[in-house]
């Protein structure tokens, strides 16, 4: 299914295009299709800015021209998965630690095309997966407190080695839980973004103009009503 949804991103690039690669396993898929198509040839002058190094490794490897984002400016199209799309196209993202430059790479493009398979669909934000929150190292242990207070259960992000998990940007991760999902998305994402010492958080609202999701039947497109 994620090979499917990779596809057909893949087929959205045109020529000369300046493109957001986003981050985890369906975007894998998207820059195999992407790098196929450029290797035919189909795709002069097409760059990609990666949203993580494990992005920017793979796309090396895979022969996809590549920009860093200070030399390109304003992007056509954010090609990027998700860990849930809501029904208006929110989105929580960052399971894989790249939230950050996700969401730069997307507020600096035209266009952001979310790429899924189709048990990402929620009806309510947080309903399954938890909001990552990337904060400071520096008294990172204070942000619990406020954070159970806006209704979160919250968990230092631990990687491989048992230690504290790091993301590109050398800061931390708490994962957010709500139990029965978040009440007010928008509500939420203005409280984190006012407190010193989160960086981002993975609630990714009013971004996304298009899903791709894939499922048992085929691939459909959802797009986003309004602006
Ligand atoms: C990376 O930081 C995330 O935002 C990913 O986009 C998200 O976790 C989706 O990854 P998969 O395509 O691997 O499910």
């Amino acid at each position: 299914m994620k090979r499917l949804a990779g596809r057909e991103a893949a087929d959205r690039v045109s020529r000369g295009m300046r493109v957001g690669l986003g981050t985890g396993s369906t975007v894998a898929c998207f820059l195999e299709h992407l790098s196929a198509r450029i290797a035919r040839g189909e795709l002069p002058g097409v760059v990609g800015v990666p949203t993580s190094v494990r992005t920017e490794e793979a796309a090396r490897r895979l022969g996809i021209p590549l920009a860093a984002p200070d030399e390109l400016g304003a992007l056509d199209l954010a090609v990027d998965g998700a860990d849930e799309v809501d029904p208006r196209l929110d989105l929580v993202k960052g399971l894989g630690g790249a939230l950050l430059r996700e969401k730069m790479v997307a507020q600096a493009s035209a266009r952001m095309l979310v790429i899924v398979d189709d048990s990402k669909l929620v009806g309510r934000l947080g309903e399954r997966a938890p909001v990552p929150v990337e904060v400071v190292p520096f008294g990172h242990a204070s942000h619990m407190a406020w954070l159970r207070e806006l209704g979160a259960e919250p968990r230092l992000r631990t990687g491989g080695d048992g230690g504290p998990y790091r993301t590109d940007n050398g800061n931390l991760i708490l994962d957010c839980g709500f139990a029965g999902g978040i009440e007010d998305p928008s509500g939420l994402d203005g409280r984190l973004a006012s407190r010193a010492g989160v960086v981002e958080s993975g609630l990714f609202l009013e971004m996304a103009c298009e899903a791709v999701v894939a499922g048992a039947g085929g691939v459909r497109r959802l797009e986003r009503e309004g602006p």
